[in-house]
């Protein structure tokens, strides 16, 4: 494989920054629960969540916007199954990075709370309704096993390429 083969950088500097910051969200939410209710560092995680959250929001818009204006590199040849599941996969993970947050951030919104991050904090102008910004929590919380799935399997579908096939399809995002 060729440089012409791989994704350009800013997409892959991207690619593992959305990766890194989805990451520690979920690290986060997932410390919070080893806190005692009420607790400040309870508390914290939940910030940190919220923020390392709208962080990959900022982030995949700032991604989609380099990925409009510049060429990706064509799939690999493969069979034509594997193509469709793989574009399939990539406008998946589009999707949920871009609608957890947005789900994330009106839950908090609707509840009457403000929206964190890094210290700085937003209340936005919603007429708080309580049991809509909690329908949407369960949404996101349920959203949320979708995203373990889908960047499971697409991690495993990478490694896959790397060590059975061995393609190098992952210098493809170095
Ligand atoms: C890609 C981004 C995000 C991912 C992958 C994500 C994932 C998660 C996960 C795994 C949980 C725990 C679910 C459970 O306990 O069943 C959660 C809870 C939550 N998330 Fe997110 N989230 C993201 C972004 C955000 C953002 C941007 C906000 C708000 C600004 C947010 C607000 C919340 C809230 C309020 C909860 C409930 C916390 C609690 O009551 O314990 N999330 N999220
Ligand atoms: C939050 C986690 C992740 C998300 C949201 C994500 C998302 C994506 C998306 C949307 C693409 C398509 C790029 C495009 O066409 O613009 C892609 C490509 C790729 N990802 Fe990920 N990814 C994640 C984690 C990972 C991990 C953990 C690995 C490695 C184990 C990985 C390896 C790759 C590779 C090798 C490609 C290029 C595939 C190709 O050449 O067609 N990704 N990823």
């Amino acid at each position: 494989m060729t440089r012409s083969d791989n994704y350009p950088r800013p997409l892959v500097l991207l690619h593992w920054l959305v990766f890194a910051a989805a990451a520690l969200a979920v690290a986060a939410i997932e410390i919070k629960g080893f806190f005692p209710k009420g607790s400040p560092e309870r508390a914290q995680m939940t910030l940190w969540h919220e923020s390392f959250g709208l962080a990959v929001l900022l982030l995949m818009t700032l991604r989609l916007m380099v990925r409009a204006s510049v060429k990706v590199p064509p799939l690999p040849p493969g069979p034509r199954w594997m193509e469709l599941s793989a574009q399939a996969m990539h406008w998946l993970l589009y999707l949920l990075m871009l609608a957890m947050p947005v789900l994330g951030v009106l839950a908090l919104a609707w509840s009457g709370k403000p929206v964190p991050f890094f210290g700085a904090s937003w209340t936005l102008p919603l007429t708080v309704d309580v049991p809509l910004g909690r329908s949407l929590k369960n949404i996101h919380e349920a959203g949320a096993n979708l995203v373990f799935a889908a960047v499971g399997l697409h991690a495993a579908a990478a490694l896959w390429h790397q060590f059975v096939l061995k393609d190098g399809l992952l210098r493809r995002m170095k």
